[in-house]
């Protein structure tokens, strides 16, 4: 009998095996690919090297649109998947997309895309799609800000969406004041490992916090978990008035614009804005690993590229059935 019952589990296996190797032939068509548009005889420009001069060209004259761009595709990414649903702009048809929540406050870079899809629209019109434009942008963005530790290639064919709802954005980006079970939970719900979310925070060693979004940390008086010093520098940068949402500062006050694992040190240090920052040490597991990434540059570095294009397949539309490609990045097609 036993052995009878290993011959049929035997020919169950076969059978399932059979089926798994059918199942990617009927999905590859769908599956993202570094170099997509080389391959498309629509476009007499290359594609990534147009928007990756786009964006060089604005981070010459800014390199906290940089930062934007990260984080755009942070946000597109975990709300809906790498659809482009962020860059929706309110309409007749959607007066509350994502950007209307207020966890897309701040947001920059969007002149960026606007561009790139401007350029490449002239070149070979209906190719390529915003979703995709953003994922080489925040690749180039992250590129330019590491000065090339962080280089890593994009694999596209992203659809853009037709959809973009402010309370999915609400529901799934983590707020500021996150604990590290929130945090853990909200990165789990894509698939991501604590590791994953200690790599991926240390983007905020780039970029700027608009002053509410830690007010609770510096007034009345410098929280306990903060650095004393940092706390009355960032009591002097910002206004008295917490309801003031005027004045940004920077998240790492030693380099500013440079993509590093600076980061993890001022996490150490108690020099960081956020709770959700703050977090990452208060817990044993997630404590050693930012002072493992404080302590290794490079091999932080490569973890944070294998997060990022991790992040960039996040429930992609593919193929040609699924989605569109956007004539302008802000508006569906059908407005
Ligand atoms: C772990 C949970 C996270 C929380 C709670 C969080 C929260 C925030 C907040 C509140 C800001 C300030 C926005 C403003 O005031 O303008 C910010 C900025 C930023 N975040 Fe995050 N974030 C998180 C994770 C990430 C991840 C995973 C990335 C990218 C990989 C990222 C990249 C950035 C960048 C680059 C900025 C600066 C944006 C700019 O200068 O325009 N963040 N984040
Ligand atoms: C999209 O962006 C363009 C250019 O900035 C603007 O003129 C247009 O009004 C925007 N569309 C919507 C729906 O906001
Ligand atoms: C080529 O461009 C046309 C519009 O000019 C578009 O309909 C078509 O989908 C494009 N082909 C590819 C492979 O992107
Ligand atoms: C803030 O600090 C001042 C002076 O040290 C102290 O008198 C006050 O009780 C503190 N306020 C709070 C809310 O902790
Ligand atoms: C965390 O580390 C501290 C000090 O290194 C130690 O005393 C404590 O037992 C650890 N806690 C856990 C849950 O491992």
């Amino acid at each position: 009998m036993a052995r009878c019952g290993a011959v049929m589990s035997l020919r169950f296996l076969v059978v399932v095996v059979a089926l798994h190797a059918l199942l990617p032939t009927a999905t590859a068509a769908a599956a993202l690919q570094e170099g997509f548009y080389k391959s498309s005889t629509n476009c007499t420009v290359d594609v990534e090297a147009t928007v990756a001069s786009v964006v060089q060209q604005y981070i010459s004259a800014d390199r906290g649109v940089g930062a934007g761009l990260i984080r755009l595709h942070f946000h597109d990414c975990f709300v809906k998947g790498c659809d482009g649903s962020v860059l929706l702009d309110p309409s007749p048809a959607n007066p509350d997309p994502e950007k209307a929540s207020p966890s897309n406050g701040g947001l920059r870079g969007l002149d960026v895309i606007q561009e790139a899809k401007r350029r490449l629209e002239s070149a070979c019109p209906g190719t390529v799609s915003c979703a995709d434009i953003l994922a080489f942008a925040a690749r180039d963005a992250s590129n330019v800000l590491s000065a090339g530790a962080v280089d890593y290639g994009v694999p596209s064919g992203r659809r853009d969406g037709l959809a973009s709802a402010a309370s999915d954005a609400s529901q799934v980006l983590p707020p500021p004041s996150a604990q590290l079970d929130r945090l853990t939970d909200l990165f789990a719900a894509k698939g991501f490992t604590q590791d994953e979310l200690v790599t991926l925070s240390g983007a905020h060693s780039v970029g700027r916090a608009h002053c509410a979004s830690f007010a609770r940390r510096i007034r009345p008086n410098v929280s306990a978990t903060m650095d004393a010093e940092y706390g009355a520098r960032l009591q002097r940068q910002c206004p008295a008035d917490a309801a003031d949402d005027t004045v940004a500062v920077d998240q790492d006050q030693a380099t500013p614009a440079d993509l590093d694992n600076q980061y993890y040190g001022n996490v150490l240090a108690g020099k960081v804005l956020f709770d959700s920052d703050w977090a990452l040490v208060s817990d044993n597991a997630t404590r050693q690993m930012v002072a493992d990434n404080a302590a290794d540059q490079a091999r932080w570095a490569a973890k944070f590229i294998d997060a990022m294009r991790k992040m960039g397949a996040l429930d992609v539309l593919t193929g040609d059935m699924q989605g569109e490609v956007r004539r302008f990045c802000n508006v569906t097609n059908s407005g």
